[in-house]
């Protein structure tokens, strides 16, 4: 038995874009729309959690769970240029309302990818007004975040520097084995976001504020070694370095990285997941390891793991060899403060569309009506027992 520390946050996570529906004003939506766009379906609906979240959480809060992660759509709070959506302000401070009601701790994250269409379409991260937009909708949020138990500025930004790299390549006809390095200017650019955002929120009174990153297992191939380092430190360290100014790090680990003296390799064809990653559920206490050592003491909540899966006991057991890992590098020393699954519904999984199923609960494409999957109640008896 693992036993976990008093007070942990056990949660499920999802974001604005890929479960709310008919974000028509954000740059997805628009992407979507295009005529040679690169999704495999477009979001539409998506899974109506943007009318259906009460009671979504209370299929969370009944099954045992303590927390829950969310995103604000910035495009439905900010429409326009400097125009507050009083409604769309409203709808999220009654979401955040709603999880304390069911003894939920709200976790809130300000920008999970999608942005709105009139930022996006005027420079978008690399326009030099992107860190004063992002911190003047910082501070059109702030007023419903004082009862937020957590908030997240920027959701994986490491990988979304890297995203157009890896779409650079593609267009270049190179076989993509793994994640390439992230773009320099765009990540000098999220930095500066999330500290700029930072400034404001901490004026604003609130006191836990972090950054969620992708984090991986890195695993050296014969002779990788030297580009594992710098892959590691272009992909982790310097987000992880500029996590530290904020109060806690997040980290969202699924997998790992096998690196050789080339750069990424690909995964063995046997182990892949629906989601084209590693099934690897050692990976979690991995890096949670690596990153206690390159910033000790700060505090860490796992904001995201979770399988891409049809075979929900396969979702079991990949959890429980995840929160074993973990509990095994929180018991060395690791200053772990909750757990989060990705995902509480099956969602639209950006590229993919929804056929990747991430979710704890299922979703009928047409009629809405929610399934929860047996890992639910199993994460739910977890989280009762704090213990796997
Ligand atoms: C991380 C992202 O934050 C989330 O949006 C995505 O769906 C999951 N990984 C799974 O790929």
């Amino acid at each position: 038995m693992t036993t976990f520390p008093d007070a942990f946050l056990w949660g499920a996570a999802t974001a604005s874009h890929q479960v709310e529906g008919g974000n028509v004003n954000n740059h997805y939506w628009q992407w979507e729309h295009e005529e040679h766009s690169p999704f495999a379906e477009k979001s539409g609906d998506a899974v109506d959690h943007y009318h259906r979240w009460p009671s979504d959480l209370d299929l969370l809060a009944g099954a045992g769970l303590n927390a829950y992660r969310f995103s604000l759509e910035w495009s439905r709070i900010e429409p326009e240029e400097g125009e507050l959506s009083r409604a769309a302000l409203d709808h999220y401070r009654r979401m955040i309302d709603g999880c304390r009601d069911r003894g939920l701790a709200p976790v809130v994250t300000l920008c999970h990818f999608s942005t709105p269409r009139w930022f996006h379409n005027d420079g978008s991260w690399l326009d030099p007004k992107a860190g004063d937009r992002f911190a003047r909708f910082a501070e059109l949020a702030a007023p419903i975040l004082g009862d937020a138990a957590h908030v997240i500025t920027l959701n994986e930004p490491n990988l979304a520097a890297a995203l157009p790299v890896l779409g650079a390549m593609a267009a270049r006809g190179e076989e993509v084995k793994g994640l390439p390095k992230p773009d320099q200017a765009l990540t000098d650019a999220f930095l500066a976001a999330h500290h700029r955002s930072l400034e404001v929120l901490r004026g604003a009174g609130l006191t836990s504020i972090g950054l969620a990153l992708v984090g991986q297992e890195w695993i050296a191939e014969d002779g990788g070694e030297e580009r594992l380092a710098e892959h590691r430190a272009a992909f982790e360290d310097q987000f992880l370095h500029a996590a530290a100014d904020g109060d806690f790090v997040g980290m969202q680990v699924y997998s790992c990285a096998r690196i050789g003296p080339d750069g990424p390799v690909a995964p063995p064809a046997d182990l892949v997941t629906q989601a084209h990653m590693e099934y690897r559920p050692q990976a979690l206490g991995a890096s949670v390891r690596r990153v206690r050592e390159v910033l000790p003491g700060t505090p860490i909540y796992i904001t995201e793991n979770g399988i891409a899966t049809a075979d929900d006991a396969q979702r079991i057991a990949y959890t429980e060899g995840a929160l074993r890992g973990l509990g095994e590098a929180i018991a060395d020393g690791a200053d772990v403060r909750g757990y989060f699954h990705w995902s509480l519904l099956d969602n639209f999984e950006w590229f993919s569309g929804y056929a990747p199923t991430f979710g704890l609960i299922a979703v009928d494409r047409t009629t809405f009506i929610r399934t929860p999957k047996p890992s639910l109640s199993w994460l739910g008896e977890v989280a009762r027992r704090n213990a796997v």
